[in-house]
């Protein structure tokens, strides 16, 4: 049966997440690496993600590694199973204060309202702010022929709109999505949902393998509020200056 999210739950939900909407993706699984960059981004950034490859190489110790450079982090593990197996995994990762955390929608209703709700409770019980949970809908790796492989007789855009509405109303605080996507989620959901968006280029970087992309100031004027961006910063000769030029363009001020 299909459940809302539980009036009677603790309401916490992150306001502004940053001030600064750039999170640099750190792909790396080397821990050094990303101590490095995440001390020679601070104040350029409004934060650093940190996804399965590091996590998995470097677990809770290497993100407190990294957070000891007081960078705040955007946990990007895509949690998937059962709702009591994925509500345990957040309650294992919220000693951590992630800044946000994803799941993927496809979940179903049970396991994200289950997952809004211990990382409300877990939030309240350590006194800090509930990290933003957002949902990852359909993989930018798939397209239709994938999505009909598998049974889903939808196209993306359809199931990306149907998982957006579902995310919405299950209480998650908002949804990664391809630039592409921007407009689809913002018109499924509401305003406050944050749409955390990769596949971002600054003009004249290369893309990469990434297909469809926008330049910083392209997505947030569609509505993204987060701006997910790895190797146009990661692999420039000087990560910072790469990291305050974006967000120069952006208006931002960095110190
Ligand atoms: O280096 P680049 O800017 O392409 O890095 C983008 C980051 O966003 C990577 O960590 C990638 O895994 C992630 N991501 C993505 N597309 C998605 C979801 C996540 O590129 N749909």
């Amino acid at each position: 049966m299909m459940t809302g999210p539980d009036e009677n739950m603790p309401q916490n939900p992150p306001k502004n997440i940053t001030d600064n909407p750039i999170y640099c993706a750190l792909d790396t699984v080397d821990a050094v690496e990303a101590v490095a960059l995440a001390k020679s981004l601070k104040g350029a950034v409004g934060g650093v993600k940190l996804g399965l490859e590091f996590f998995s190489a470097n677990g809770a110790d290497g993100f407190q590694r990294v957070a000891a450079t007081g960078m705040p982090i955007f946990l990007d593990l895509k949690f998937h199973d059962i709702p009591n197996t994925v509500a345990g995994a957040i309650s294992a990762v919220m000693p951590l204060v992630p800044k946000i955390l994803t799941i993927h929608t496809l979940g179903g209703p049970d396991m994200m309202c289950r997952a809004v709700e211990i990382a409300s409770i877990e939030a309240e019980k350590q006194g800090v702010a509930r990290p933003c949970v957002a949902g990852v809908t359909i993989l930018t790796s798939m397209d239709d022929t994938d999505l009909a492989a598998i049974g889903v007789q939808n196209t993306v855009a359809d199931q990306v709109t149907r998982l957006a509405k579902l995310a919405h109303f299950c209480g998650l605080d908002g949804m990664v999505c391809s630039p592409k996507e921007i407009a689809l989620a913002r018109a499924a959901t509401n305003p406050d949902f944050k749409l955390i968006v990769p596949g971002i280029r600054p003009e004249g970087s290369a893309a990469g393998d990434q297909k469809r992309v926008m330049t910083p100031l392209e997505a947030t004027s569609a509505g993204a509020d987060i701006l997910v961006i790895g190797r146009p910063i990661t692999k420039a000769p000087d990560p910072a200056a790469a990291a305050r030029k974006i967000a120069e363009n952006l208006a931002i001020s960095t110190n």
